[in-house]
């Protein structure tokens, strides 16, 4: 695996974490042992159906050729993954424009949506792993009957409807069985924010033009790495160590790249709902710097000792922007931001705040599949580690059954 990890910052003693990775080990063989419930996403990198992935690779070619523009219903861990990496990755040339609906009912941002919808030539596509959802079934009544509309009949709409779900239960299985929509599976033993490389994940990736065979190489990649590098079991270990032994209740992830942010509020959801629950967990929080040093640097530098940083490190990038006078002559904006991070490092290590760092080599498909993968494995051990089940989220459950009850649906 080519993700490094640098826990030197955090001043946990060595002895303890390198004793800790016993019960780390046993952890990962547990997810790698086909005996937990929902780790489907363990092996799956390794062993990918290429049959599948060509199919999904030609209807996404097909959806390119035909619309304009590809609405994806779908909430938490059914979009947050197709986001994050549409908004970090190049795409090729030939890839369109993928909106996201079914995020809220939020009345302003639904109309923007559907104006979209009525101009372009769009092709929906529900992504639900239980089909349940009710943010996702409310979307698709409004957007369904403005496509009939649109496309002039049930039939021709249905044709461009697209579902992403269980491949025998929930509401939008039914549906699409009776429509006659293309459909792709969730698998049953992944959850919705461990699927991002799933069809889930990867159909609105390859429409909008990501490179999904390299992403899945990457993930592969790390997959295949020798029972883990040590120092990737330590962010785990890390996380685990700072939370039980020192107290900290926060993990503020910073970027120092601008295309991360949505990465942030994928890593958000995957380490808040596998870790918070039983009055544990770490709050996952995230930065992006230079820009978040001018504001909440105040509080790193200075507030109260809650939290410790992850510096999420993209190292390469091209170095062609040169400042051409003034101070800084010379200089690339490259340099600028490698300097930066080491800034930032001195002054909130001198601070006394625990820093674990985390480099990727570079911000592209391949390594971009290893950090999904990285982050979803070191998450389910730390969790293991904490005593809580990472794969269950009882907590999002209440809220729905709560929103069923005034619906009058319970
Ligand atoms: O990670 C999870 O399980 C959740 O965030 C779900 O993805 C989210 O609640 C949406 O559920 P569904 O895909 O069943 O519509």
């Amino acid at each position: 695996m080519d993700i490094r990890v640098n826990i030197e910052g955090t001043d946990l003693n060595m002895e303890e974490v390198k004793a800790l990775r016993k019960d780390a080990s046993a952890a990962l063989d547990r997810l790698w042992s086909g005996d937990m419930d929902m780790t489907g996403w363990v092996k799956a990198p390794v062993e990918q159906d290429e049959k599948s992935l060509e199919y999904l690779l030609d209807v996404a070619d097909i959806i390119r050729s035909e619309a304009e523009l590809m609405v994806v219903i779908g909430i938490g861990g059914s979009y947050m993954g197709a986001k994050s990496a549409i908004e970090a990755l190049p795409r090729f040339e030939h890839g369109i424009e993928v909106k996201f609906l079914g995020i809220n009912f939020c009345t302003d941002y639904y109309r923007e949506i559907i104006e979209e919808v009525k101009r372009k030539n769009t092709i929906l596509c529900v992504v639900s792993k239980s089909g349940n959802t009710m943010e996702i079934q409310a979307a698709l009544e409004v957007l369904r009957p403005i496509m009939q509309q649109k496309y002039g009949s049930v039939e021709e709409a249905s044709k461009r409807i697209v579902a992403v779900t269980d491949e025998n239960k929930g509401r939008i299985r039914e549906e699409a069985n009776e429509m006659g929509y293309t459909t792709f599976p969730v698998p049953g033993n992944i959850g919705g924010r461990y699927s991002m490389m799933t069809p889930a994940g990867l159909l609105p990736m390859a429409v909008a033009g990501i490179d999904v065979r390299e992403l899945l190489r990457g993930a592969q990649t790390a997959a295949s790495s020798p029972l883990w590098d040590a120092d990737a079991m330590d962010y785990a270990i890390a996380r685990y160590m700072l939370h039980e032994n020192c107290g900290k209740a926060v993990d503020v992830t910073c970027f120092n790249h601008s295309r991360m942010t949505f990465f942030g509020e994928w890593m958000k959801q995957l380490f808040g709902e596998s870790e918070g629950k039983e009055g544990k967990g770490l709050w996952p929080a995230t930065l992006q710097f230079s820009t978040d040093l001018h504001s909440m640097g105040q509080f790193l530098q200075e507030g109260s000792r809650i939290f410790f940083e992850t510096m999420l490190v993209i190292d390469g990038c091209d170095d062609e922007i040169v400042i051409p006078a003034g101070n800084f002559k010379g200089m690339t904006m490259k340099q600028m931001n490698d300097i930066m991070v080491q800034g930032v490092i001195r002054a909130h290590r001198s601070a006394g705040n625990p820093i674990i760092e985390i480099h990727v080599p570079e911000l592209t498909p391949f390594y971009f599949g290893q950090l999904v993968y990285f982050m979803e494995t070191s998450c389910a051990i730390t969790a293991m580690l904490m005593g809580v089940d990472p794969f269950n989220q009882p907590g999002v459950e209440s809220y729905k059954s709560e929103m069923r009850k005034l619906c009058g649906m319970e």
